[in-house]
């Protein structure tokens, strides 16, 4: 990848990581949003165009080819016996090992059940003993490698009331996934793909129907309920979870089912999908999988080593090329921005516009309280070095270790950390994310757990120049501010409409933007690329309050390096982002025509810009 250099020496590295740049980084930062705009275009009627030329959007940085370097860099370093790094090391020697294992290894080493193998694996002459396959037994098996998207999906959670450990089923099919056409695109024998697409689309249909049905106002019962009640329900899952956590469960034993009614109709649909069909399913799932997260991306196995050993990946990033000053000041910058955003989302939750009862209230506040930010997914207080050599603590590396079976345990071992908390609840440790889905677009970004309290900010994000301290910061707040805004409200559930009957996003329209109004169903019936065009204008407003309130830490200063007022650089970064790049690929495009300007649909906007208002009609 990187040239001819075979190795590249870590003093050159740590030059690399500090090399302090002279020049004041504004006019660069300047210079490069003025390349990319088309100053012909009108932003009141063209915004798209005049900030972005040719509507030809640059990939965005990623900091994947230092990575890269430091990977290189580790390979013939000699290391402690059962440190992190060598453990680090050996994984990516055996990542970068030329001879790819055949898929049908991993398919050996994981067989579906105790003595039942994969349909194509059985012998030739014999026939595939289908009376002993379990569909629910063979799901907990890819469950202990961290697969938890096949039809529904199993976490452990903490109870908001009691902070106990709680087990949370819930259904789960990806649509972003587009499984069946990934499927074909990797060259699925279409007779496969055949025989399993009923079976994808039955699913899919199931999920939305019960989506559907809730948001109609009806909730299924049992939302805590014990093992053996489910099993009145017919929903069996005892099984199951002790194949997962490898130990005993009682039949007192309560978890939180989320979706009952889909969980049953599961059931009921598994009855008549004969098995082979079900196992061929499965076994696309997992070859998925294994592809997404073992296969080198584009030649190199950076993406692999990023997701499947983060932390120890995460911490070589932070040691080597970050070092501390920058770490802090990535820190501090960030964390400016994350708490001004919080701020504005408490003033509205105080505002409380669509009188929910105050209790409510005080929860969200509390947990909107509770939100920590981490930067590069490393849980902070008690020291990274020592969080992460508690974490590859266990995970051993044999002798003879083959790429199949050491891919296996890494996915394992980070899946038993992930449900450790079960049984060693301990709540306060979590300060981190585990990304269940290989290929997650929030890997390189921003992203939250569902139900848990910290954001984490990918470096890929702060590598941007914005970033130096010399920088303004009107360059700093977008995309930044957005991603945690949108973060924040996540992890307040407030998407969830379902859950708390209204929409709740509209406690933060300021600005009467949201069509559908608070009631769920118009919601749910309105167009996606709509409800997301109004997310992010009621979002970009947010971050706009925050960086020019009255009693704003963000520098007001009219900056010397351009005659453009800061409100109008505000809004030319956010169409520059990727967030500006959706907002007209997924919204504004119009076939064969300018795209819309939907942005005039914000005051501040029509202000920053002097537009006048026939625009206002685009409503
Ligand atoms: C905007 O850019 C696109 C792509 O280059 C071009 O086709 C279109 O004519 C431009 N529109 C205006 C009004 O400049
Ligand atoms: C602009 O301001 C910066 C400090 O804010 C200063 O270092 C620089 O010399 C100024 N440039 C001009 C052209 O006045």
């Amino acid at each position: 990848m990187m040239g001819s250099r075979p190795f590249l020496s870590l003093s050159w590295l740590l030059l690399l990581g500090s090399a302090v740049c002279s020049t004041n980084p504004n006019l660069e930062i300047m210079k490069r949003m003025l390349d990319d705009m088309d100053e012909k275009a009108e932003p009141c009627h063209n915004f798209y165009n005049s900030s972005q030329k040719n509507l030809q959007w640059k990939e965005f940085a990623t900091v994947s080819d230092q990575f890269q370097l430091l990977f290189d860099g580790i390979e013939n370093e000699v290391f402690e016996k059962d440190s992190f790094e060598e453990k680090l090391q050996r994984f990516y020697k055996i990542c970068l090992t030329k001879k790819r294992p055949s898929q049908l290894k991993f398919f050996e080493l994981v067989p579906l059940g105790e003595d039942i193998t994969w349909p194509f694996l059985t012998p030739a002459g014999s026939e595939w003993p289908k009376e002993k396959f379990k569909w629910i037994e063979a799901l907990a098996r890819l469950r202990r490698y961290g697969i938890n998207d096949v039809m529904f999906g199993m976490s452990v959670r903490q109870d908001a009331d009691s902070g106990q450990a709680i087990v949370v089923f819930e259904k789960k099919f990806d649509f972003l996934l587009r499984f069946m056409e990934s499927l074909q695109n990797i060259g699925l024998p279409p007779n496969l793909a055949k025989e399993i697409a009923p079976l994808d689309k039955a699913l899919q249909e199931m999920y939305k129907l019960d989506m559907n049905w809730e948001y109609n106002g009806n909730t299924a019962p049992g939302h805590r309920i014990s093992l053996r009640e489910l099993e009145n329900y017919g929903v069996y899952l005892t099984k199951y979870l002790e194949i997962v956590f490898r130990r005993p469960f009682s039949p007192d034993f309560v978890v939180q089912v989320e979706n009952l009614y889909y969980i049953m109709g599961l059931y009921e649909l598994m009855t008549a999908v004969p098995s082979q069909v079900m196992a061929t399913y499965l076994a696309a799932r997992f070859n998925f999988y294994i592809m997404f997260t073992f296969m080198k991306h584009g030649g190199s196995c950076v993406t692999s080593m990023r997701h499947t050993m983060e932390f120890a990946s995460n911490l070589l990033f932070e040691e080597r090329i970050l070092g501390r000053r920058k770490l802090r000041s990535y820190q501090n910058q960030a964390g400016k921005i994350f708490d001004a955003m919080r701020k504005q989302i408490h003033i509205r939750l105080e505002r409380n516009s669509l009188e929910l009862p105050a209790a409510m209230i005080s929860t969200l506040q509390q947990k909107l309280n509770g939100l920590s930010l981490s930067i590069g997914n490393l849980p902070g207080k008690a020291g990274h070095r020592r969080f992460v050599t508690r974490f590859y603590k266990d995970l051993e590396f044999a002798d003879d270790e083959t790429s199949a079976t050491a891919h296996l345990k890494v996915l394992e071992h980070r899946t038993r950390a992930e449900l450790s908390i079960l049984d060693q609840p301990n709540f306060r440790d979590r300060r981190y994310v585990i990304h269940s889905l290989p290929i997650s677009n929030h890997f390189f970004e921003t992203a939250i757990e569902e139900n848990e309290n910290t954001i984490y900010v990918a470096y890929d994000l702060l590598a941007d120049d914005a970033f130096d301290t010399d920088s303004h910061d009107i360059f700093k707040m977008t995309p930044l501010g957005i991603r945690f805004t949108m973060e924040m409200l996540k992890s307040l559930d407030l998407y969830n409409c379902k859950r708390y009957k209204v929409n709740m996003l509209e406690m933060f329209d300021d600005n009467q933007i949201i069509t559908a109004g608070d009631n769920c169903l118009s919601l749910l019936s309105q167009e996606n690329a709509n409800s997301q065009r109004e997310q992010y204008l009621v979002v970009l407003h947010l971050v706009h309050e925050a960086y020019f309130a009255e009693d704003s830490k963000f520098s007001q200063r009219q900056p010397n390096f351009t005659t453009m007022s800061l409100t109008e650089l505000f809004f030319f970064r956010f169409g520059q982002s990727s967030f500006g790049e959706t907002l007209y690929s997924t919204s504004d495009f119009v076939e064969g025509g300018q795209p819309t300007n939907s942005l005039t649909r914000l005051p501040d906007f029509v202000r920053a810009f002097n537009c006048l208002a026939p625009e206002q009609e685009l409503k």
